[in-house]
């Protein structure tokens, strides 16, 4: 498109047909006062400070509202515009309340910024403030909405940034203010507490409630949240040491921009909870007593060497952190591998459906890691299944929100309950648990059918079309919509959406934790290649990834058949390259997971345990099993920021440093590798985990250590391609994904992909006596367990009681209203919730939120493993329901 000229402040520049004048300006950095103006949202012309002077016509207009034209000659600070500036802020701060020398906002507040700049003095204007009274019954956020300047900012974030709809304007005139229906407390609105808003609010109206401190951080320092798989861009404010807020980083072209979730930006807080380690403890006479890291750390060295001497390297394991960074769980599987001699190596992830993803990476051969969430805004075709992500990752909901409500592209999602994204979509798929394979076979049957299929992009990078084909061409599909309850009208008219579309399928734990959850992936997959699904922006595999470091844990090689890099164990080529690295004979078979590391520990052949990060005595099924298991051992090292569950057994507590305590790289679910700096010091003689990683090397007589983090980020960059761009600055680089595939070289060349057979997972036996499916899920509140979320404060406040959910169907039947009590159980334990009748829910399926009541829900599922089934499927599970007579 060809540029147009015009000339701002005497400056020639030129820009895009169609750019505000504002923006003009501002790329050239010409600087114009601004108060409802953001480059994420869509101005509104509301504030008028940015107003500037046509000098050709004398036209004065809002320059974020006027598009810039050819040879327009624009003022910006001519003396008629300034006065008109002054004016304008000085109409605001007397509508304004006194309150403002004590306003939270303090010295940040852009209006008293900008009526500095201004020189606006005296007001000479009948103060006419406006009072509104403060609401703060919520613990997240206060609103006074008499500070409000009506910039509009707040309700833009709500629709257009998070899709939420909780606010907009009120009443008109003097009167109009942003406001719930019907003016109704935030937290009986449908607000997620996200806090955009607060974050986006230029005055002193919104800010987030911080019951020990008021006014401007001491420090602000950028770092990457530590909770979710997203991998948000945080600004966290510090004071005395200590987190006192959090924000959106605002910086360009991070995977959140101005948003945040409800745990990133207000539940931070479990940071400065009594209950964080600071200090190195031994367990001496029964009791853990404070020691120094000098001999906490002889008795670990000694303890691991002595038993791996006794019993052999087998009766060693360690369980990493996806938590952790990238360098810790670099280190953490080398002292396992290098320094003691064993595979038993992985971490928490494992419960995450990590083995499903796994095997779509061996199908395209270390394709398809890099997958920037950008592209669901530019998708065909978003296509949810087995996913919660408003709920989950909410991050996430807010893109595939905005790709349907603001840019209009068709969202199908599969679920069996009605989820938030249900309202948003084309078309809803709401299936009979379990059945996802048998869906995606049926609808990629009536797509051939209709000769529905991408044959330049099977023809040029598949295999095996022809019998994949012939075989869809046999499905009954009458059968399949009575297996998986989807009519066959509602089929064909999904075929249609989907119908010469390429597909962005976001993929969850639905499909991830399931039993059969490989089985459905392999349909999705098909799906993918059918209809040219792979390779490119807008289309692909979108994976949810729960935890933070989730990928980055799985590429380090924190796992026990894999090695830095993902490259396998059993490829004598790649062994050998980290066997001259390491200077070391790594044994080619792989180790213990995370349930085989308790199952043998539990049978008494595993002696020594090392936990870095992880509480599997809440996080793990059938809690009795892991304690039992746990107390087998001769040696339990726990590393972790908070005493748990887990510390209570341990015979070494080494206490480690939250993230925003130290530096490191996490790589979140895009394969986008994030490093950040310390903000605070962690408390007491805590320290980093790879500082405690790196003393224990020393003192079990590894004779390579690391001085900094750079040292070890260098051995990385140097020993793992995927992260040859790894940088020790705050620039984000991605994954170099090793694949020499075809799908995703321009020359074509490669073996193809294959489709997988067509299967059914239709045989599934149910125990009669457990006639409920439940579903175990989550909510946005808490993040896996809840060990940190379940620690915040404002969390607790908040007072959420974890009601599980069920349909009015079943409730009339089984005469339950709501707050009646039930007990729930399976075959493994039970548990007793209050119910909220749920309408859309299918009955016969209920609805258990986890983290609550100490993560009790682990009862109700199996500690089964990989290998039995496709997947721990610790997702759903059969129940019973009784009432709990008062
Ligand atoms: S509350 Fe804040 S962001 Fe919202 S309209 Fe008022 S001043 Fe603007
Ligand atoms: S906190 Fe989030 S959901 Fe609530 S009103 Fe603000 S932007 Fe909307
Ligand atoms: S929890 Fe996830 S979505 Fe929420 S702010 Fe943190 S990284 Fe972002
Ligand atoms: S910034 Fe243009 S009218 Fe507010």
């Amino acid at each position: 498109m060809e540029e147009i000229s015009l000339t701002i402040n005497g400056k020639h520049i030129s820009c895009l047909p169609g750019t505000s004048i504002l923006n003009a300006a501002l790329e050239n950095s010409i600087k114009i006062p601004t108060l409802c103006h953001h480059p994420h949202l869509e101005p509104i012309g509301a504030c008028r400070l940015c107003l500037v002077e046509d000098e050709k016509s004398g036209r004065i207009m809002a320059s974020c509202v006027t598009p810039a034209s050819p040879n327009m000659v624009i003022c910006t600070d001519s003396t008629t515009i300034k006065e008109h500036r002054r004016n304008i802020i000085r109409l605001m701060m007397a509508n304004h309340p006194e309150s403002c020398i004590v306003c939270s906002q303090g010295n940040r507040c852009e209006l008293r910024r900008i009526a500095a700049e201004l020189g606006v003095g005296e007001l000479r204007l009948y103060p006419m403030p406006h009072y509104t009274g403060l609401e703060e019954a919520n613990p997240f956020l206060i609103r006074d909405l008499s500070k409000c300047i009506l910039c509009g900012k707040c309700i833009r974030a709500d629709h257009e940034l998070v899709v939420v709809g909780a606010i907009d304007y009120n009443l008109r005139g003097f009167k109009s203010r942003p406001a719930t229906v019907h003016e109704m407390p935030l937290e009986k609105s449908n607000c997620t507490f996200c806090g955009t808003c607060v974050s986006m609010c230029p005055t002193g109206a919104l800010s987030a409630k911080n019951p020990r401190y008021v006014g401007s951080p001491q420090k602000e320092s950028s770092t990457i949240c530590g909770f979710c798989g997203v991998g948000c861009s945080l600004v966290m404010g510090s004071v005395d040491g200590q987190i006192v807020e959090v924000n959106p980083s605002h910086q360009e072209g991070t995977v959140n921009g101005p948003t945040l979730c409800i745990r990133g930006h207000f539940t931070h807080d479990f940071l400065n909870v009594p209950e964080r380690l600071t200090t190195p403890l031994i367990r001496r006479d029964g009791e853990l007593s404070p020691s120094t890291w000098d001999d906490a750390l002889e008795v670990v060295a000694e303890g691991l060497i002595s038993i791996k001497k006794k019993h052999g390297p087998q009766s060693v394991a360690f369980l990493g952190s996806s938590k952790c960074t990238i360098e810790e769980n670099y280190l953490f599987q080398k002292i396992a591998r290098v320094g003691l001699g064993t595979n038993n190596v992985d971490n928490g992830s494992y419960g995450l459906g990590r083995a499903i993803v796994d095997r779509v990476n061996e199908k395209l051969e270390g394709g398809g890691c890099v997958t920037p969430l950008a592209g669901l805004e530019k998708a065909e075709l978003v296509f949810v299944i087995g996913a919660n992500p408003t709920q989950s990752l909410p991050v996430v909901g807010y893109y595939i929100k905005r790709a349907s409500r603001v840019r209009g592209i068709p969202l199908i999602v599969v679920d069996p309950r009605e989820i938030e994204l249900v309202p948003f979509s084309t078309m809803w798929l709401p299936l009979v648990p379990h059945t996802d394979c048998e869906l995606i076979n049926s609808l990629a049957a009536i797509l051939y059918k209709s000769n529905a299929y991408d044959i330049d992009f099977i023809n040029r990078f598949t295999g095996g079309f022809d019998l994949y084909s012939s075989t869809l061409s046999s499905l009954d599909l009458q059968r399949m919509s009575r297996v998986t309850g989807v009519d066959m009208e509602v089929m064909e008219k999904a075929a249609n959406v989907i119908e010469g579309k390429r597909i962005a399928f976001v993929i969850g734990h639905g499909i991830l934790q399931q039993r059969y959850g490989a089985a459905a992936m392999d349909a999705i997959l098909n799906l993918a290649l059918m209809t040219g699904s792979l390779g490119g922006e807008g289309k692909g595999l979108f994976f949810l990834a729960t935890e933070n470091n989730q990928v980055g844990a799985w590429n380090m090689g924190a796992v026990p058949d894999l090695l830095p890099g993902r490259q396998s164990l059993r490829n004598d080529m790649m062994r050998k390259q980290w066997e001259q690295a390491w200077e070391v004979k790594l044994s080619p078979d792989p180790g213990l997971n995370m349930v085989r590391m308790i199952e043998e520990a539990g049978k008494g052949n595993l002696k020594a345990f090392y936990v870095m990060g992880e509480n599997p005595r809440r996080s793990l099924p059938q809690p009795e099993r892991i304690t039992n298991a746990l107390g087998n051992l001769e040696l339990l090292v726990v590393q972790d920021i908070l005493a748990t569950e887990t510390t209570q057994m341990a015979d070494v507590v080494l206490p480690g440093a939250a993230f925003s305590e130290k530096g490191g790289t996490f790589t979140n679910l895009e394969g986008r590798i994030q490093s950040f700096e310390q903000v605070v010091s962690p408390p007491g003689d805590a320290k980093p985990d790879w500082e405690i990683l790196d003393l224990l090397l020393g003192k079990m007589g590894y004779s390579k250590k690391y001085s900094s983090l750079q040292e070890i980020r260098a051995e990385i960059s140097q020993l793992v391609p995927m992260y040859s761009g790894l940088r020790s600055s705050r620039e984000a680089s991605w994954v170099r994904e090793a694949s020499a595939m075809r799908l995703f070289r321009p020359d074509g060349v490669g073996e193809p992909i294959h489709f997988s057979p067509v299967t059914s997972t239709d045989a599934k036996t149910y125990q009669k006596e457990y006639p409920f499916k439940a579903i175990l899920g989550s909510v946005p509140y808490h993040l896996g367990s809840g060990t940190r979320t379940g620690r915040s404060n404002r969390i607790k406040e908040f007072g959420l009681r974890g009601e599980v959910e069920i349909s009015p169907e079943d409730g009339a039947r089984l005469n339950l209203k709501e707050g009646d009590h039930v007990r729930i159980s399976s075959p493994y334990g039970q548990i007793s919730r209050e119910v909220m009748l749920k309408k859309g829910l299918r009955p016969g399926l209920i609805f258990i939120p986890m983290a609550f009541h100490n993560n009790d829900a682990r009862h109700l599922i199996e500690l089964s493993r990989l290998g039995v089934v496709d997947s721990p499927g610790w997702k759903e599970c059969q129940v019973k329901l009784e009432k709990i007579e008062d």
